[in-house]
């Protein structure tokens, strides 16, 4: 394309009123691609603040249909369900329970708002008392031995009605085992969203507060990615597609957008990104402290996301930036 320089050029021109900015426009942020986490909790009697992410909450199973009309009206299409069991234990079975928490919470929203689709989270870690994302054998995490148990978390999910199953765990060969138990339960239209580039990262810090999901020893280190690598992450994309994963997701987004835009440009699949915990405290603590100006924060990071490639973002944000987009 020739160039045609200053004077003849002024990039100005196209910056002089809001309607012109409007026109010209390339990344448009909507509701329409925002997902919103919720934290349901058995044990919890009313909805309670979670102190290292303040205007997100801990559920009791009673809110949730109010939450999902929330949500719902607020014109965000999704939301992915997190679940605090009333008990932990070694292998974690309370993530598979048919009236586990989980399972309880998508039967009430599907019941409240039929249209809303609901994403599970499919792991272990909120639900073992070791904290770890699988059955640990000899100090650390046994891949095989957990693929099992992930495919019945998965299934128990989608008996209750999940519209999504999405694994985050990070073991090795868990969307073929999750696919082909879907598949034998007779769920072969429900889809899986696969966390494929899950990054080892400092930003889950909050999140593993509202969860309770701190690993008791040790890190997820030999499981989620190394922050370093990125054809690695393709590798991981590739693999999940090749065992039948229908969307992939890569997480955490702001310090991973340079594998967000390489995995959109080179796979024809919806591609998410998670605006992990850790993002969403940032912003809010600086904002309370005045040093940033929320609103304009956040949606210039949802903003960015999208510029790089998501098709849908997980954020605690939803709610708030989608009453703004509304205004
Ligand atoms: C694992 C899981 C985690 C998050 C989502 N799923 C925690 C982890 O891997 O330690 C983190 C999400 C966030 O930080 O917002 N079930």
């Amino acid at each position: 394309m020739a160039v045609t320089a200053f004077p003849a050029t002024r990039m100005r021109r196209l910056r002089r009123t809001s309607a012109l900015r409007d026109l010209v426009r390339e990344t448009r942020l909507s509701p329409e691609r925002f997902i919103y986490p919720v934290f349901v909790d058995a044990r919890a009697e009313e909805r309670a603040e979670i102190p290292s992410m303040p205007g997100q909450f801990r559920w009791p199973l009673q809110s949730v249909a109010g939450l999902a009309r929330d949500v719902a009206g607020r014109g965000i299409p999704a939301l992915i369900l997190f679940g605090l069991p009333a008990s932990k234990d070694e292998e974690g079975s309370g993530a598979y329970r048919h009236d586990g928490i989980v399972q309880q919470a998508v039967q009430t929203i599907k019941d409240a708002v039929p249209g809303l689709i609901v994403v599970t989270d499919t792991c272990l870690d909120e639900y073992t008392s070791h904290g770890h994302c699988g059955v640990v054998r000899d100090g650390d995490v046994d891949n095989d031995v957990t693929l099992e148990l992930l495919a019945r978390v998965a299934v128990s999910q989608a008996d209750a009605g999940a519209d999504v199953i999405a694994p985050s765990d990070m073991m090795d060969g868990r969307v073929a085992a999750i696919r082909t138990a879907l598949d034998g339960a007779g769920h072969v239209s429900v889809p899986i969203l696969s966390y494929a580039a899950k990054y080892a990262s400092s930003f889950y810090g909050p999140f593993r507060d509202a969860a309770d999901c701190a690993p008791r020893f040790g890190d997820r280190r030999s499981y989620q990615m190394d922050p370093g690598n990125a054809r690695e992450a393709i590798r991981e994309v590739e693999l999940d597609l090749a065992e039948g994963a229908d969307m992939v997701m890569v997480k955490p987004a702001l310090p991973y957008l340079d594998i967000v835009r390489d995995v959109r440009s080179r796979f024809n699949v919806p591609v998410a990104a998670y605006n992990v915990s850790g993002e969403y405290s940032m912003v809010k603590a600086a904002a309370s402290n005045g040093w940033l100006d929320e609103r304009s924060a956040v949606l210039e990071t949802l903003t960015s996301i999208a510029r790089a490639g998501a098709d849908m973002i997980v954020t605690y944000h939803a709610c708030e930036a989608a009453a703004w987009l509304q205004e």
